[in-house]
Formats: structure tokens, C-alpha cells, sequence
């Protein structure tokens, strides 16, 4: 791709301050795209844009503050950004992590649950119309980081927040398998439009995530990580799917990915629950829109 190839497109990304998110955000800003960093705190936040136009030479970078365990603050962010960038050209679901114990959110949500996939579900929903806007000539795309882990278990329709035998790799796992589900089901819902969805899992990548889950992340992080890609491996997939220089849609429509191919996905990553995860989570998010 060449310097500029990006000029021009407006990149909405999320989790953006640390891992996976920074090192796409730092080469879409390369690129020449307008990057805005969705994070939750602001230092941080604030260090990344000083750092991306730092490296990059490429001012338009800008910051945008929710934590992704509240759906007001995912809300609130939304409208900022539909306020001040009326086409949104690639939006990367990207911020999400694993928790060590069950909680619940204020707004009554299991906090895995809403932070890895109804926060992103909601910002997707909210968003579509910028989205849209941009969808023409040029394709628009929507990435979710899903993860490998999705195949830790089935979703249980009756008990989404997990009250019965939670896991942090179990709440972790059903948050990806969504993501991959809504990805799929998006791509259905934007038949006939010039816009892509996909999903994709990173692999086991040296980022912060390992030190931010609880004990069981810590462990695993320490046994994986000499085996574990580097941030740059691991980002990969996602600026390949989430670079909209043209109109191929490199086959991404609805799909999920590992190492630039399409993977497969769990036999119970269906269809059916796609559609139903979809309907379920229109419904939790509704207050919030
Ligand atoms: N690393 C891996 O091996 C691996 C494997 C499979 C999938 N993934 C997925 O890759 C994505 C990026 O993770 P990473 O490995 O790059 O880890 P990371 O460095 O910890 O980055 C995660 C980003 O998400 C943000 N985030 C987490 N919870 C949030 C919340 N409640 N509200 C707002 N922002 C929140 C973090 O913000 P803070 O900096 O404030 O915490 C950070 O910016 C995640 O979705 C993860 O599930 C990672």
C-alpha cells in the first residue's frame, strides 16, 4: 500500500491506547487516514494520540473517551463521534479484555458480557449511519477482534451474563464467539450494501491483556508467552481486513479469519444464534440508543 493510501478515510478505533488497537491505529495514521481513538482513560488515551503523531506525522488523530463496561458511556461517545464525523469509513471493535471474577455493571449487566460485545454492538448499531454515508464508490468496513477462545463453549440463551458456573476463559469465549456472530449476522443485515463485515483472531499476542484478567490470564500469559506473537503478527489480519483502499472485499463479507485466511469457526457458531444474539442484544442495548 502506498503512504497515502488511507488519505482521506476516516478510522474509528476502538481500545485503541494499548496492544492490537494502537499498532493498527499507529499504521492507519501512516497511511494517512483520520484516526480516532475510542479509549477509556484519558491519559492514556492522550499518550497514544501524542505518540501516533509523534511516529507518524499525521495530525489527524483525535480522542474519544467510553468505557466499554457502561453502555451510557458507549452511547454518549457515540453521538460525539456521529457529531463530528458524519461518514465513518472503518470501524474497528476492538477493546475488550477478560475478568478475573463474575461482576455485575451498574446497569445490571455481567461486566465481560457488556464490555466485549453489547458495547460494541451498541457503537456498531449507533454508528451504521456515518457508515452508510460512506459506503459508495469506496467500501466501508466493520472489524471485530473475535478470538480463538470462542470455542470454549456454546451461548446459553438463557443465561447470557452467566450466573450459572462462570469462568473467566468462559465468559471470555462466549464474548468472542459473539463478536464473530454479530459480525456474520451484520453482513446479512447490509446485503446490497457497499459495506463488509469480518472478525478475526490475532493468536496468542504479547500485549497487556495477559496482565489485566485475573490469576488464570496471568498464568496462561506467562506459559504462552514465549510462543506468543509479536504485536505487529498479531495486527496483521486486522489492517489487511480493515484497509478499504478499494472495493475488493477480499471475500471478508461476514466471515471470521485467522493469519490472513478465512477459518473455521466453531460448529456451534450458527446461523440461528447469530440471528437470535442479534435480536437479544437489539433488545438490551434499546434503553441505551
Ligand atoms: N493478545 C491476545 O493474545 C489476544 C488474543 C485473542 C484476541 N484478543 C483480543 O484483541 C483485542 C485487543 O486486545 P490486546 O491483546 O491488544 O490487549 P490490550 O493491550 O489490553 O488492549 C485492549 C484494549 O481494550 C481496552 N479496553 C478493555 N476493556 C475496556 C473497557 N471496559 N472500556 C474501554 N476500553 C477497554 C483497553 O483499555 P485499557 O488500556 O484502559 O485497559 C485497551 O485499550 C481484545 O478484544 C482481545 O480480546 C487478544
Amino acid at each position: 500500500m502506498s503512504q497515502a493510501a488511507l488519505s482521506g478515510k476516516n478510522y474509528v478505533v476502538t481500545g485503541a491506547n494499548s496492544g492490537i488497537g494502537l499498532f493498527s491505529a499507529r499504521r492507519f495514521a501512516q497511511l494517512g487516514a483520520n484516526v480516532a481513538l475510542v479509549c477509556r482513560n484519558e491519559q492514556r488515551g492522550r499518550e497514544a494520540v501524542t505518540e501516533i503523531i509523534a511516529t507518524t506525522g499525521n495530525a489527524n488523530i483525535s480522542l474519544y473517551l467510553a468505557d466499554f463496561s457502561s453502555l451510557a458511556s458507549v452511547s454518549e461517545m457515540a453521538d460525539n463521534l456521529l457529531r463530528d464525523i458524519p461518514k465513518i469509513d472503518v470501524l474497528c471493535n476492538n477493546a475488550g479484555g477478560a475478568n478475573g471474577s463474575r461482576t455485575v455493571t451498574e446497569e445490571g449487566f455481567e461486566t465481560t458480557f457488556v464490555s466485549n460485545h453489547l458495547s460494541s454492538f451498541l457503537l456498531t448499531k449507533k454508528l451504521l449511519p456515518a457508515i452508510l454515508n460512506a459506503a459508495g464508490e469506496d467500501l466501508a468496513r466493520i472489524v471485530f477482534t473475535s478470538s480463538y477462545g470462542h470455542f470454549n463453549s456454546a451461548l446459553d440463551f438463557n443465561d447470557l451474563g452467566l450466573k450459572e458456573g462462570y469462568s473467566t476463559l468462559k465468559a471470555y469465549g462466549r464474548s468472542k464467539l459473539m463478536n464473530l456472530l454479530t459480525a456474520r449476522e451484520l453482513q446479512n443485515r447490509l446485503a446490497g450494501k457497499s459495506v463488509v463485515a469480518s472478525s478475526f483472531h490475532p493468536g496468542a499476542v504479547r500485549t497487556p491483556i495477559w496482565k489485566k484478567g485475573g490469576l488464570l490470564a496471568r498464568l496462561l500469559g506467562l506459559i504462552l508467552y514465549p510462543f506468543m506473537k509479536s504485536v505487529a503478527q498479531g495486527s496483521a489480519t486486522f489492517i489487511w481486513l480493515a484497509s478499504s483502499e478499494d472495493r475488493a472485499s477480499k471475500g471478508a463479507d461476514g466471515h471470521y479469519f485467522y493469519e490472513g485466511k478465512r477459518a473455521d469457526t466453531a460448529k456451534f457458531a450458527t446461523d440461528e444464534d447469530a440471528k437470535r444474539l442479534w435480536q437479544k442484544s437489539e433488545e438490551l442495548v434499546a434503553p441505551y440508543c
